[in-house]
């Protein structure tokens, strides 16, 4: 039997930084606002192209994990915002890291993006297609965020991480997930004007309209990542008290303080960094996996649960062994 070792890691944020407060500066908002309904001080935005940071997250994952660009099977990209409709962002991360030997693909997922990304590698390792690939998590919503609208404007925000994945005897990597939708309800969260629907239709095409009913997607969040897990934990026949770390997606703390309540887990078991991001989409689990790698919370053989939701409305949850 083979499975994928996950063996490198890396992040790249970029370093400018929007705080609430900048934000209330041009939008009716304020600090206590955000921070109280979402858990969210800051965010980082972007000025280069999403695939230009996921490039550097892969460079950082190779040189964690050891490798070099000729070592490269497979590049699987997980995004909403990819540089250009055609050709896809993979091959760009592939054109910038001179990794000719790898096969390339884009994951429109939304914020599952990192993790259905996760799976496609990982089920082509297993399978024997490829024997390592670049799984790449990695936003700039920025550019296409309406900044006139606080209801959306203050919950993004722009980053990269990408793990690198390789063919291992010994039972690790991904160990169970589960992946689904629900496409009645994909209208409540879209972004409105970017794609060929817009054009045919010669409706606000080129401008960002969000559509966005938050509490609606709340609630869908919470029972997305709720069944998944539960899927994930029966398939696996593991308990929740044997899981040692949850990563979950960062969309609010109240969407993920509910979701660990309903999975009746330790709260302290679950990896957070909201305040300094916000929902970076794709990008945000793979993020925060890698920061908790980065601060010693992970550990040879832990057990790790991460749940993900997103636009689609797109859910899923992994369970890996580190
Ligand atoms: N600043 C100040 N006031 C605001 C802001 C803001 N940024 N945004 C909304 N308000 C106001 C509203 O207008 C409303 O005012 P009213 O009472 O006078 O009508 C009030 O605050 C309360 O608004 P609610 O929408 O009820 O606030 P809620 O507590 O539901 O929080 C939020 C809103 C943070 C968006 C929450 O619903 C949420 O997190 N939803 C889920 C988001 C999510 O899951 N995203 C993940 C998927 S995203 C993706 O995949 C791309």
């Amino acid at each position: 039997m083979t499975y994928a070792n996950i063996s490198g890691w890396g992040k790249c944020l970029p370093p400018a930084v929007l705080t609430n407060d900048d934000l209330a500066t041009f939008l009716d908002t304020s600090d206590e606002w955000i921070t109280s309904r979402t858990g969210m001080k800051e965010r980082r935005i972007s000025h280069v192209n999403v695939s230009e940071l996921a490039a550097v997250a892969c460079q950082r994952a190779l040189a964690a994990a050891g490798k070099t660009v000729a070592d490269v099977d497979l590049i699987v990209f997980g995004s909403t915002t990819f540089d250009e409709i055609c050709p896809n962002a993979a091959s760009n991360v592939q054109r910038i890291l001179g990794a000719n030997n790898a096969a390339c693909m884009d994951v429109s997922t939304a914020c599952t993006g990192g993790m259905y990304s996760l799976t496609v590698a990982n089920s082509m390792i297993r399978s024997g297609v490829v024997s390592s690939a670049l799984v790449i998590g990695a936003e700039c919503i920025s550019p296409i965020m309406d900044w006139t609208n606080r209801d959306v404007a203050v919950l993004f925000g722009d980053g990269a991480a990408a793990l690198y994945l390789e063919s291992a005897d010994e039972q690790t990597g991904v160990l169970a997930e589960s992946l689904g939708c629900y496409g009645e309800a994909r209208d409540i969260l879209s972004v409105q004007g970017w794609g060929m629907k817009y054009a045919n239709q010669q409706k606000y095409f080129g401008e960002s309209n969000w559509a966005f009913l938050g509490q609606e997607i709340f609630k869908k969040a919470v029972s997305g990542m709720a069944q998944a897990c539960d899927k994930v934990l029966e398939k696996s026949e593991i308990s929740a008290d044997e899981i040692d770390l949850v990563v979950p997606h960062q969309a609010n703390l109240r969407i993920i303080d509910t979701l660990v309540k309903k999975l009746k887990m330790d709260k302290d078991s679950v990896f957070v960094n909201i305040e300094k991001y916000g929902n970076m989409s794709a990008a945000t689990i793979l993020v925060a996996l890698v920061e908790a790698v980065e601060e010693g919370k992970v550990k040879s053989g832990d057990m790790i649960l991460m749940p993900a939701f997103g636009g689609g409305l797109t859910w899923s949850a992994h369970l890996i062994k580190w």
